[in-house]
């Protein structure tokens, strides 16, 4: 297979949300990273689900195509993204990027979390994204990173992602 310099494309992204005490106590939704469900005290105030991994992702891989971003995609005082399934934006941005006949080649995530470990379920949240762009987990890295308790993040009141992607426009030959 022979790459052309001229058909790739790199695409960066980057999110953020507060985290909230879950519950009656305040407006955290349950903590998602990358369609993974974890258990812990705090979650994402957000008008989707509130996924940062598959907001960053899908502002990357519209990036890539220079298309317009997320929030004017999908803008957060439509009903329509109420407690939305973060992954439906990331299945809208990759159904672009095959309508414009490309593929990714890769895609590497930081999440910027305090707690908990994202190390033990590394693989699982590798599948989870894989699965969702349709594409091979081994194309997929994702990794956490603690913001040394400094700062909002680092105080555990915010999680903060990372992503860049890289892109490639399919030959004819595919
Ligand atoms: O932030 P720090 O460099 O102290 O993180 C050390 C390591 O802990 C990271 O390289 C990563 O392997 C792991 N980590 C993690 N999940 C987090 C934060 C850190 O798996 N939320
Ligand atoms: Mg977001």
């Amino acid at each position: 297979m022979r790459i052309w310099a001229q058909d790739l494309r790199i695409g960066h992204g980057y999110d953020l949300h507060r985290l909230e005490p879950i519950g009656p106590d305040g407006q955290g939704r349950p903590l998602r990273i990358g369609g993974v469900a974890f258990e812990h005290d705090r979650g994402p105030v957000s008008h989707s689900d509130g996924d940062a991994l598959l907001h960053a992702i899908t502002d990357a891989v519209l990036g890539a195509l220079a298309l317009p971003d997320i929030g004017q995609m999908f803008p957060d005082h439509d009903p329509a993204n109420e407690a939305r399934d973060s992954a439906a934006f990331v299945r809208e941005a990759m159904r672009l990027v095959r309508q414009r006949g490309f593929e990714i080649i890769n895609l590497d995530a930081t999440v910027v979390l305090e707690r908990p470990k994202l190390g033990p379920r590394r693989d699982e949240i590798r599948r989870s994204v894989a699965r969702i762009l349709e594409i091979d987990p081994e194309q997929v890295n994702v990794k956490g990173k603690t913001h040394e308790r400094v700062d909002a993040v680092g105080e555990g009141r915010a999680v903060e992602v990372h992503c860049v992607v890289l892109i490639r426009k399919l030959g004819p030959e595919g």
